[in-house]
């Protein structure tokens, strides 16, 4: 089979790494792809929102499979433009239409969804502009912190969480008036829940599904969760409290639920679903739905699945995911993300990195980077992802920190404690 992946990140990365283990792999194209993608397939130059030079592209290189890495060709509905042009029927798009990628595109879509369904979440109201008094009415029902979320897609930056009631009730005048352009014309606002994050995932042909690995991500900059929020600075997996038990509630209360809404709503989903949940004493809330994987949860979720991917886009081309195994490996395996320096704020590009050559512990992923003059540069906020096995996290995050030890360029930053909430769980 021939493979289009489209992206350029280190989510990318690690889903091209494992299609290429694959036997059923003829020929791998990544569009537009990185430093580290190129030893793998071939780098396209193509803009993912392009979906006119993307249908080309597979038309004239027979592609079977497409595989979206990120949200904003889905939610700007790239499967729809592939369903409709006959010419195109024969490739498999993996990731949802528009109307499934809705679950991510618009916060009201899901919440409203999940009330439909009984799927357990924060309480809500989604607010306009019209019923903006409503909203603030709503927001003095609830205790602090006030949780506001633009409704459409604003680079993940668009929840803000808020400690004074007052703060709050301007902040929503501030969304509603446009902070986040188009997509905070609608506002939700949520109950705060108090509890620890975990990201499950589930790969689906719209009838059956199968789970696979669950990850933690850190998403803060600094040591400790702390200052701005950023893609993500690294994952591990599995997440020691995300045990067996909680799965089965993640499975029967969320998944299973959301799998018949969309049947009963009439949305043919095809690809990932990824649920971004908060365990509150044990039990999973849905934060929010999202129709692709994770970066950095995919560099630790593909290095654990020993099943062949491509059999399982297979299994979605055909309607027979249900006949596919999904094998997990037992190990922990960690990512660690090595940023640019300054990053999530203003960084700069185009430093050389060195050290990529001498890796024996680890997989580097690359995230941002990309070949200038023979040599792969910084070109991105987040530039590698370091991911190794071990026997558990301790274990896996000491090679990975022996491995960047040994990588650098000019202003790399990372963080030094990931994992660092979950050990004490792991041992007990
Ligand atoms: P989202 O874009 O919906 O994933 O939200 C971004 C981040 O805000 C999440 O990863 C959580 O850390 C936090 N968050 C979102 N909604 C809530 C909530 N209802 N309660 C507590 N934290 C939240
Ligand atoms: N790591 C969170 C995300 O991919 O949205």
């Amino acid at each position: 089979m021939n493979v289009l992946v489209l992206g350029s990140g280190g989510r990318e990365h690690a889903i091209s790494w494992k299609l290429s283990q694959s036997s059923q792999l003829d020929k791998l194209f990544i569009a537009p792809g990185n430093a580290g993608t190129s030893a793998l397939g071939t780098n396209v130059d193509l803009d993912v929102m392009d979906f006119k030079a993307v249908g080309q592209f597979c038309l004239d290189n027979e592609i079977n499979v497409a595989v979206v890495g990120p949200e904003a060709p889905l939610v700007a509905g790239i499967h729809d433009y592939f369903a409709d042009m006959p010419e195109l029927k024969g490739v498999t798009i993996i990731g949802p239409k528009k109307a499934g990628a809705q679950l991510e595109g618009s916060k009201e879509f899901s919440k409203d969804f999940m009330a439909r369904y009984n799927i357990p979440t924060a309480k809500y109201l989604s607010v306009e502009k019209k019923n903006l008094a409503e909203g603030k009415a709503f927001l003095e029902t609830m205790k602090a912190p006030y949780v506001l979320k633009a409704d459409g897609l604003a680079a993940g930056k668009g929840v803000l969480i808020i400690e004074d009631l007052k703060e709050a009730k301007k902040a929503l005048e501030t969304m509603l008036n446009g902070q986040f352009g188009d997509a905070s014309k609608k506002v939700v606002i949520e109950q705060f829940l108090d509890g620890i994050e975990v990201s499950c995932f589930a790969i689906t042909d719209g009838r059956s599904y199968k789970i696979l690995p669950s990850a933690k991500d850190y998403k803060r900059i600094g040591e400790g969760d702390t200052g701005l929020n950023t893609g993500g600075m690294g994952a591990i997996s599995p997440v020691p409290f995300a045990n067996r038990e909680f799965i089965d509630k993640v499975d029967n209360q969320v998944i299973i639920p959301t799998i018949k809404g969309l049947i009963a709503d009439g949305i043919d989903y095809s690809g990932f679903l990824f649920f971004g949940l908060m365990c509150v004493k044990g039990d999973p809330y849905v934060i929010e739905y999202n129709c692709r994987m994770g970066d950095p949860e995919t560099e630790v979720v593909m290095p654990r699945l020993k099943s062949d991917l491509l059999e399982l886009f297979e299994g979605i081309a055909t309607g027979t995911l249900s006949e596919r195994d999904v094998e997990i490996d037992p190990r922990t395996a960690v990512t660690v993300m090595m940023v640019s320096g300054g990053y999530p704020e203003a960084y700069e590009k185009g430093k050389a990195i060195s050290g990529l050559n001498n890796v024996s512990e680890s997989t580097v992923f690359h995230a941002g980077t990309k070949e200038q003059g023979g040599i792969p540069v910084s070109n991105g906020g987040r530039v590698l992802a370091v991911t190794s096995y071990g026997k558990n996290i301790d274990d896996a995050l000491k090679k990975s920190y022996g491995t960047l030890e040994n990588i650098s360029f000019e202003g790399a930053y990372y963080r030094k404690d990931i994992g660092f909430d979950l050990e004490s769980t792991e041992k007990k």
